[in-house]
């Protein structure tokens, strides 16, 4: 059984996880409207990916004896100054979603919920490399240096996203 205050935090994971899938939804439009169409589906699989995550901890919550609560989502942006405005901002989300789970973790072992280390291990993981696909994008980015022929052949590698 969850105790309240590791239920509150989770819950509150739960919106972090669907607000980043926005959040990369709003990418996604900003590249879709930018006839960018490799950013954006590599956005758009980005945000499904968030929509996992989201799911991964809702049945947790309930295979613990837990109640989930959802919190609003806050309204995303849909437009940035640039691909390069676009990474560097998912690439800070990430980690700032880092800390969220290393704080969930930090809780989970101080309310000695040992059955939440198997899941927040797997977060834990998922994060470095979370971290390392925007980081690396964002120094591809760099790479080009805003020609358009290097977003351009960028936009044809990221379409290949699985
Ligand atoms: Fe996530
Ligand atoms: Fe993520």
């Amino acid at each position: 059984m969850l105790s309240e205050r590791l239920n509150n935090a989770y819950n509150a994971q739960i919106k972090n996880e669907l607000n980043s899938a926005y959040i990369y939804l709003g990418m996604a439009a900003y590249f879709d409207s930018h006839n960018l169409p490799g950013f954006a589906h590599w956005m758009r699989a980005q945000a499904e990916e968030e929509m996992e995550h989201g799911m991964k901890f809702y049945h947790f919550v309930f295979e613990r004896g837990g109640n989930v609560a959802l919190a609003a989502l806050d309204e995303p942006s849909v437009q940035y100054e640039s691909p390069m405005a676009a990474f560097k901002a998912a690439y800070a989300h990430e980690q700032f979603i880092s800390e969220s789970i290393n704080h969930l973790y930090r809780l989970a072992e101080e309310e000695h919920d040992y059955a939440s280390r198997p899941l927040l291990h797997w977060f834990i993981e998922e994060q470095v490399e979370e971290e390392a696909n925007a980081r690396g994008i964002v120094e591809q980015l760099e790479m080009v240096a805003g020609s358009k022929t290097g977003i351009f052949m960028l936009d044809r590698q990221l379409a290949k996203r699985e």
